[in-house]
């Protein structure tokens, strides 16, 4: 017999990459550089379906039917070139290689292009999830050719998470780096809704002076209405845990400095070089690298901040609503920047990528999934060529209604000194975008001041120069 997909690299992701196709009536081949990992998945989870096991690079790709679906699974980066490197010259015309790790997508596309010249498909697949996604059902988003999607769309479509409408989480994104890039691009989105999600919960204890039970409780409520999340949920687990050594909340003996591991860093530097504005993104990755900081941190201790005066306990409760709301309201904005990027990606790099997919596709299995995922996915239905999700009428009618209450809980926050870098990052964004007149004209008037740079005039075609340091007169550039 052989096996309709093999999986080599065996940690946590791709080891329950392989159950999952296995246990969905496939044959799976089994490979990993330690041969130990191989034999410990097939003694502890061999009843669960058909797997080969193998040892060299050779029975590996041997063990596979024409023509080969081969996932790696293995760290980004180098180690990636270096599976690519030991299996390619082993594979023939028309083979698949599927990198399901969280890859750059600059590289997706340099492999891709290398191995077309052999007649091999190189799909980089976007998979989220975390561990028990990969096992239960990923939302799963591919790139590469058409023709490799042909073949491979049925299994991934029948081994990942399913909507509520029982859609599949997986579609063909686009061709070469598209369904990398779309994962960069959800890994930014899941940043800024954790700290948009983090600065809720710093707002609701200091500035309302609620302890992380109560919190978890109030994050429980959200979770039945439009902020239905499984960042939400999880939030709530976590705020509840109580630390077993000490009998302190968990999230109370957890040093808090976050740790990163690039992506959300990946989908702010790729916005900057496709002038792109994820100002909430942006602001969630700066928020991690501040809090790491702890020598800054140390060194800013004695620096003076407002006398700070909790709400009491009457004022406490409508505060927590004014919070949900400009948490939602952020929420739009990250989205809708978001969006904006991988429609900007899709131009750029002329992938066609359809963005009512992409939401659709989130709305399961993935780490941001979520509810507000299908309005998204509906906002796209009427309008594909939606030019911002901020045009969509119900989400500009929400962001409205919501704004007063953002707007206080942020005049809250400012009063208190309480850091709000998402929340106020989001709402600068709406307020730019609603304005009729930026200070980007003046801007325009020191750059021509300065560097005789040029301007565009409101009434006239053509650009302009005045002669600042002569008679001010002004000249056709
Ligand atoms: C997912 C996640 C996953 C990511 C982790 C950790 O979609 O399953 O995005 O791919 O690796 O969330 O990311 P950081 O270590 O950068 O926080």
């Amino acid at each position: 017999t052989s096996a309709q997909i093999g999986v080599t690299g065996l940690a946590v992701m791709g080891r329950n990459l392989a159950r999952n196709f296995a246990r969905n009536g496939y044959t799976v081949a089994l490979h990993n550089r330690t041969a130990a990992k191989t034999r410990a998945l097939v003694e502890e989870f061999g009843d669960e379906g058909e797997f080969i096991a193998t040892e060299t690079a050779k029975d590996f790709v041997a063990a596979l039917e024409r023509p080969r679906r081969l996932v790696i699974m293995v760290k980004a980066g180098e180690p990636t070139d270096a599976v690519i490197k030991e299996f390619a010259p082993l594979m023939e015309p028309g083979d698949m290689i599927i990198d399901g790790g969280n890859a750059h997508f600059a590289d997706t596309r340099r492999r891709e292009r290398e191995l077309r010249e052999q007649d091999i498909h190189f799909v980089g697949t976007g998979v989220s999830g975390g561990e028990e996604g990969a096992l239960l059902g990923p939302s799963i988003m591919p790139g590469g050719s058409p023709e490799s999607y042909a073949s491979l769309g049925p299994m991934l479509e029948k081994i990942s998470a399913k909507a509520e409408d029982g859609a599949p989480c997986v579609t063909h994104v686009g061709p070469d780096g598209a369904g990398h890039f779309v994962k960069m691009v959800h890994n930014g989105i899941e940043y800024a809704d954790m700290q948009l999600i983090a600065e809720a919960y710093q707002l609701l204890r200091d500035v309302a002076g609620y302890s992380p039970a109560q919190i978890a409780d109030i994050f429980r409520t959200w979770n039945t209405g439009r902020l239905d999340s499984y960042l939400i949920e999880i939030t709530a687990e976590v705020l509840k845990h109580v630390d077993a050594a000490t009998g302190k909340p968990f999230v109370d003996v957890v040093q808090d400095q976050a740790e990163q591991k690039g992506t959300g860093r990946w989908t702010v530097q790729i916005a900057l070089d496709l002038g792109v504005p994820v100002s909430g993104i942006a602001e969630a990755v700066f928020a991690r690298s501040l809090s790491g900081h702890t020598e800054l941190r140390a060194a800013s201790k004695d620096l003076a901040g407002p006398t700070a005066r909790p709400l009491g306990e009457a004022e406490a409760g409508a505060f927590a609503d004014q919070v949900e709301q400009a948490l939602y309201a952020s929420k739009i904005v990250s989205y809708t920047q978001g969006f904006h990027e991988v429609a900007a990606g899709s131009e750029e790099y002329g992938w066609d990528i359809d963005l009512g997919a992409v939401a659709a596709i989130w709305r399961g299995g993935c780490i941001i999934r979520a509810a507000f995922l299908d309005r998204i996915r509906a906002a796209y239905d009427t309008r594909a060529d939606l030019p911002s999700l901020l045009s969509d009428k119900t989400f500009a009618q929400e962001i409205g209604a919501a704004q007063d209450d953002w707007r206080a809980v942020l005049v809250a926050a400012t009063r208190q000194g309480v850091p709000t870098p998402g929340f106020s990052a989001a709402l600068a964004y709406y307020d730019a975008l609603r304005a009729d007149r930026l200070p980007a004209a003046l801007t325009q008037g020191q750059r021509d001041f300065f560097g005789a740079h040029t301007y565009r005039r409101t009434d006239r075609e053509g650009s302009f120069h005045t002669l600042w340091g002569a008679d001010r007169s002004e000249v056709q550039a």
